[in-house]
């Protein structure tokens, strides 16, 4: 037997057995760089969801609110630095990672490129969006990759925090006056089908998930976690008195689970494409935020230096 053939069987027993890649560990070269591309997308994420909650931080209605919402924007900063650092594992620099991301070749989750346009978006994109991300995140815990799921056990124990406290804002607005209700309505009504977009498309044509589910990166289609989604939400919006926007959804008894709408691809298509209602803002901010940060950069990597030659003396 080559010696190839016995590294990939060696891999192979080890995703067999549920046993984690860890990065020492021979693997695939296509195995690398599919969790490159999916690790540094998902930290992207992150980061970049900083933003339309970060336009909200001047203008939150109370302090109490105010020190929640600081608190989950930072928390995304740390979740977006540990997926980082576990995609540095297999060999990418944060360098190149973020310059795949300034040209245009690594994506971000779509539904970043939608505006906050009222503090009940806030809520909104707590329930919808952390709750959209809860389901996906609880089912990365068991991807093959060791670093990848063990920074997901962590961030996950974050993101109940931060779907709990966008709801309570969407129940107290929606237990206030007919305006606030009103602004919770609207706020549901624009971020509920951008939310089901976040799971990607239809597993019959997504062009990774097949060979994701071979190796173990993924252990959920697209369209399992949606369907979870749409099932734990629905009651949800019922309980506070808000109605989902899609005609079609209602209980299939027959399923157990409930049927929705169509999604519209066009869309979402235009949005990961770059051509989404915020796709420029977004990266022209992380651009200069990237810019306005380089003396730190310099000045840590010259402190390093400057400890490792001290080291030497
Ligand atoms: N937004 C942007 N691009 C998307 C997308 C979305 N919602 N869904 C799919 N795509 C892209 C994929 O990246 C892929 O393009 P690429 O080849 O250029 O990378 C293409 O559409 C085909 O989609 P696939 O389904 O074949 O791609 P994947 O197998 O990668 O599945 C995914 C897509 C389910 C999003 C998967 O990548 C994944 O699970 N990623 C990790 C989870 C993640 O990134 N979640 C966003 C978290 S944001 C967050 O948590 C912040 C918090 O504040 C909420």
């Amino acid at each position: 037997m080559s010696e190839a053939s016995s590294l990939q069987d060696f891999f192979d027993g080890k995703i067999a057995a549920e046993e984690k890649i860890e990065p020492k560990d021979w693997m695939p070269e296509a195995y690398r760089k599919n969790l490159i591309r999916q690790m540094s997308q998902h930290a992207h994420s992150e980061v970049i969801g900083m933003q339309p909650e970060g336009n909200w931080l001047s203008r939150a209605p109370t302090l109490e609110r105010k020190s929640v919402l600081l608190a989950k924007i930072q928390d995304e900063a740390g979740h977006g630095l540990y997926l980082y650092s576990a995609t540095e594992t297999l060999g990418a620099s944060r360098e190149e990672l973020i310059d795949a991301l300034h040209e245009g070749r690594a994506k971000y989750a779509s539904i970043f490129n939608y505006p906050s346009l009222t503090w009940a978006d806030i809520g909104a994109i707590g329930w919808l969006v952390d709750g959209a991300a809860i389901v996906n995140q609880i089912s990365l815990q068991r991807t093959s990759y060791g670093p990848y799921a063990r920074a997901m056990v962590r961030i996950c124990k974050e993101e109940s925090f931060h779907q709990r406290q966008g709801y309570q804002i969407m129940v107290a607005l929606c237990a206030g006056d007919d305006a606030q209700k009103a602004m919770a309505q609207d706020a549901l009504d624009r971020w509920w089908w951008p939310s089901l977009m976040m799971f990607g498309p239809h597993d019959g044509e997504s062009a990774h998930s097949a060979q994701s589910m071979v190796w173990k990166i993924k252990r959920a289609g697209n369209d399992e976690l949606r369907q979870k989604f749409v099932d734990q939400t629905v009651p949800q919006a019922d309980i506070i008195g808000l109605r989902i926007p899609d005609a079609d959804l209602k209980w299939n008894e027959t399923r157990g689970h409930y049927d929705f709408g169509a999604i519209d691809w066009e869309e979402f298509s235009r949005v990961i494409s770059g051509n989404g209602p915020c796709n420029r803002q977004r990266l022209a901010t992380h651009r200069q935020a990237h810019d306005n940060g380089a003396w730190v950069r310099a000045a840590v990597q010259a402190y390093t230096a400057r400890q490792g030659e001290q080291a030497d003396e």
